[in-house]
């Protein structure tokens, strides 16, 4: 990758992660049949589309839309292991889901995924009546999960996570009586938005929401708003070049996701939005068109609190962002980004230390000295896409060449990011050779 030539045009993120990863369970379980239009086709939400099949869930390829036929909450007992491949989100939802049917299931993922924490969801669902074990007394996958009746509990989530509140309010729908879940700071609230358009009961308090067990949920069609957490690299690609402007189209407007821009616009950067008409047709959540324009000069900024959920998947691209502004960027009270994909903490500082820019790694963040100009590298995305997506980010903002080893793991939550790149007039800086390792 050589630096040069800077982004211009416009771009359709793909459908989000999340939403799609709401819809096909949602989907799967209610009556009926749901379109899901727009959705993800990543590697992540194929992987979940293949263990809901595996559960004897008919879903299939319409035009652009995805078609759920309802299960009615009457999965079929798989046939082997689930292998949800690299998706944290899949595993962790899925188990909810499948806590309430009376079979055994196993899940199973990639090494990255079977590294990361399932005791935040393997107790509460142990609480609802499930029977759950998994490696090191059910804190790493393989889960194994002998589903059953299930009874409502009021749960308190340490850390901010829209996973585990998904994954225990998925369960809450099969249980029996009222399901409430508080959580420290409000995470992404996408399942929260989805049950009642399903048919489900479901009431929010301040940071506590509460689900009522035993309604059954209508399958409908569902618009998936484009993810902003994908539109984000093009978008900070513009911002790092001096005659970037790069326009995103139907990016999802949710607070809980767009507050890497408040980010970007506190460290000074040209950010237009604009709201999109029709939005929110069919369950879709409100959408708005995004401008980022380069060439104006960035300053650094903290991050931390309650901010953090909100933005938890931008921060090692602003953290790149960060490395070529004025002053300090730092992030603290993020020390759940070690439990990602990859220790996104070690995984950021290692990444801006290579471009040769002075990071500083902390147990809960780290700091960034900016002003520097990075020089171009070879660097390892260890399977993580968005440290593979963060680092192209780099490279291109670097002077010299940069090779990103394992780049094409983007294709985890952004199927099609090379090409977008070359669209938005990148082709003659990138070119795509190394496989994804995951
Ligand atoms: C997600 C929630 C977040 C986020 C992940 C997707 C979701 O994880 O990092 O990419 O779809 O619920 P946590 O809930 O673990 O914070």
């Amino acid at each position: 990758m050589l630096p040069g030539a800077s982004p211009s045009g416009t771009f359709r993120p793909p459908g989000d992660k999340s939403i799609t990863h709401r819809g096909l369970l949602l989907g799967a379980m209610a009556e009926g049949t749901t379109l899901l239009l727009g959705a993800n086709r990543g590697e992540d939400c194929r992987a979940l589309e293949g263990a809901l099949s595996a559960l004897g869930v008919a879903i299939t390829e319409e035009g652009e839309a995805l078609r759920i036929e309802g299960s009615g909450g009457r999965l079929r007992p798989p046939g082997g292991t689930l292998h949800l491949g690299n998706a944290g989100t899949g595993l962790r939802l899925l188990a909810g889901l499948l806590a309430s049917q009376r079979f055994d299931a196993r899940l199973d993922g990639d090494d990255s995924l079977r590294r990361r924490p399932m005791g935040r969801i393997v107790e509460p669902l142990r609480r609802m009546g499930a029977l759950v074990e998994g490696r090191e007394g059910g804190r790493f996958p393989p889960l194994f999960i002998r589903g059953g009746p299930l009874r409502g509990i009021d749960w308190r989530t340490e850390v901010a996570s829209a996973q585990v509140k998904s994954s225990i309010l998925l369960a809450g729908l099969r249980a029996e009586g009222w399901t409430s879940v508080t959580e420290p700071a409000l995470s992404r609230d996408h399942t929260e938005r989805m049950i009642p358009y399903m048919g489900g009961k479901l009431l929010r308090e301040g940071l506590t929401v509460r689900v009522e067990g035993g309604t059954s949920l209508r399958g409908r069609r569902i618009r998936v708003g484009g993810d902003p957490s994908a539109a984000a690299f093009p978008l900070a690609m513009a911002l790092l070049s001096p005659e970037g402007r790069v326009t995103a189209e139907g990016i999802l407007a949710n607070g809980t996701r767009t507050a890497f821009l408040d980010v970007l616009e506190r460290m000074g950067a040209r950010i237009l939005r604009e709201p999109e008409e029709g939005g929110a047709e069919e369950g879709a959540e409100e959408s708005i068109r995004v401008t980022a324009e380069g060439g104006g000069a960035l300053r650094g900024t903290v991050i931390g609190g309650d901010e953090i959920p909100r933005l938890i998947d931008e921060i090692p691209l602003l953290a790149v962002v960060g490395a070529r502004s004025s002053g300090v960027f730092t992030v603290r009270d993020a020390r759940e980004l070690r439990r990602k994909e990859s220790d996104r903490i070690a995984a950021t500082v290692r990444l801006l230390r290579a471009f040769g820019a002075e990071a500083e790694e902390r147990p809960d963040g780290f700091t960034v000295r900016g002003e520097l100009s990075l020089r171009g590298t070879r660097v390892e995305s260890g399977g993580d896409h968005r440290i593979a997506m963060a680092a192209v980010a780099a490279g291109l903002a670097a002077a010299g060449e940069t090779i990103v080893e394992g780049s094409a793991c983007a294709g985890v939550s952004f199927p099609g990011f090379m090409e977008t790149l070359a669209a938005l007039g990148l082709g003659g800086s990138i070119t795509e050779e190394e496989r994804c390792e995951g």
